[in-house]
């Protein structure tokens, strides 16, 4: 497969076919820049959060995790500078009305003057804000206005008293929080990567001013690990030192993390330096003190913010892309997903040899139940024939099949374990399977 839209389609195919991910509101000619997520898709996400959980928030004693409103109040987004400025440069096709971000136009285009859709004549560029506007309650006026979250991170400094209050944390800690967030993209595009409506996982890590490059250098390290175990190639990501010239309103420092999508090398995620903006803005804007008190110390200040912000879709976007592969198997063209098993919808599938002999199913069903028990995502599969069980595991990226043959049931032998990579099988005793499984799969 050598060209990029071959291998972006056989992606989308492959999600649609085996129920990762669909098109949003479909059955009615979809929603630009929507997407539904099945069953797989789904597991493969809960995934992507359970590791990024691990990885910061469980069991570190200073990560608070919140669940805050999408809808807030509209002055949050004038103290974060959203709704003065969080806009993308906009150009209209005089002709054909078509709309373009004036800096995915191509050059040629643009130095022209041109409508790369029509050859029509663009207008001039104007700003035009991504905020999703909405009205809460029965009345539509200016006080009513409210906005369908652009990030998840201000719901984390609008409640930055609320946790100094409750939990009384000591410098340095953090508040996470996973969630969606709403862009009114002017042009979504590549499949999950550029959506409308999407999810973060985000930390906002508040710090003693003078200690924020320890910070920033242990959240570059860690978004490293992170991405590792997830089970992306670390050829494929590079970090972007991001100029000041294009750097966000708020930030004082931002690395990029881009990852080479099929489509390009693009931001995955960022990690930003925010100094004191937010704390300061809502301050100043709500008139409540949020300050932090240093008992030790005996002084007061406000501190200063890093943030590693994680786009929940464009992970599951690249791990999908890192993971899809085709290759022959036994004379047969294959395409398998080598997902990390730490993300793998399934981490197990479980067969008996043939659906029609009880004696197979009975040891199967009892085999199934033990695993289940401790690794929760197992399949249990009896249909068609136990190489196109194989397959069909192999395609959803399912690390390991177990059958049930007539050497478990005659001789007591051990079940046979097949590995998704290799396609080789080993024999496994009974006693054996649940530890050996549990070796293998543990993320
Ligand atoms: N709080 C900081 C913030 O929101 P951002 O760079 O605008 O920073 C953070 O967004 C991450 O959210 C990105 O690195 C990306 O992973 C994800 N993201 C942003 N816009 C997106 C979109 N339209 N569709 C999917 N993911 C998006």
């Amino acid at each position: 497969m050598n060209k990029i839209e071959d291998k972006m389609d056989a992606i989308v195919a492959l999600c649609k076919r085996r129920g990762f991910v669909f098109q949003g509101s479909e059955i009615y000619g979809g929603l630009a820049g929507t997407w539904d997520y099945g069953p797989l898709g789904e597991a493969l996400k809960w995934n992507v959060q359970s590791v990024w959980l691990r990885r910061f928030v469980w069991g570190k004693g200073n990560m608070f995790k919140v669940n805050a409103a999408i809808l807030m109040n509209q002055k949050v987004w004038q103290a974060s500078g959203h709704a003065a400025g969080f806009a993308d440069p906009l150009v209209e096709c005089k002709k054909c009305k078509h709309r373009f971000r004036a800096d995915q136009i191509t050059a040629a285009d643009s130095e022209k003057g041109k409508c790369p859709d029509c050859g029509g004549e663009l207008g001039a560029q104007r700003q035009f804000n991504m905020m999703f506007e909405t009205h809460v309650g029965a009345v539509q006026d200016a006080s009513s206005i409210s906005y369908l979250r652009p990030e998840t991170a201000q719901g984390m400094f609008v409640n930055f008293k609320n946790i100094l209050d409750t939990e009384h944390p000591r410098l340095p800690f953090g508040m996470a929080q996973i969630g969606k967030a709403f862009r009114n993209e002017i042009a979504p595009r590549d499949f999950l990567f550029r959506s409308r409506e999407f999810e973060q996982m985000e930390i906002e890590y508040f710090v003693d001013p003078k200690d924020w490059e320890k910070s920033f250098e242990y959240f570059r390290a860690e978004m490293n690990a992170f991405m590792s175990d997830i089970g992306l190639s670390a050829t494929r990501i590079h970090e972007l030192e991001v100029p000041e010239s294009d750097r966000a309103h708020y930030s004082r420092r931002t690395i990029d993390f881009e990852y080479d999508f099929p489509f390009g090398r693009k931001e995955l995620y960022g990690l930003a330096y925010r100094g004191d903006f937010d704390l300061k803005q809502h301050s100043e804007f709500s008139k409540v003190d949020l300050s932090y008190y240093d008992e030790e110390k005996k002084e007061r200040f406000v501190p200063h913010c890093i943030e590693p912000s994680f786009g929940l879709d464009r992970s599951v976007l690249a791990i999908l892309c890192d993971a899809y592969t085709e290759d022959d198997m036994g004379g047969d063209k294959r395409i398998y997903l080598k997902l990390h098993p730490s993300v793998a919808p399934y981490k197990v599938a479980v067969f008996p040899l043939l659906r029609n002999k009880p004696e197979l199913v009975k040891k199967a069903e009892e085999v199934f139940a033990t695993i289940q028990k401790d690794i929760p995502m197992t399949d249990y599969d009896d249909n068609g024939n136990v190489g196109k069980r194989y397959r069909r595991q192999d395609e959803i990226g399912t690390p390991f099949c177990v059958t049930i043959d007539f050497e478990t049931i005659e001789k007591g032998n051990g079940v046979t374990v097949r590995d998704r990579d290799s396609g080789k099988q080993e024999r496994v005793a009974e006693g054996e399977l649940l530890k050996y499984l549990k070796d293998k799969v543990k993320g």
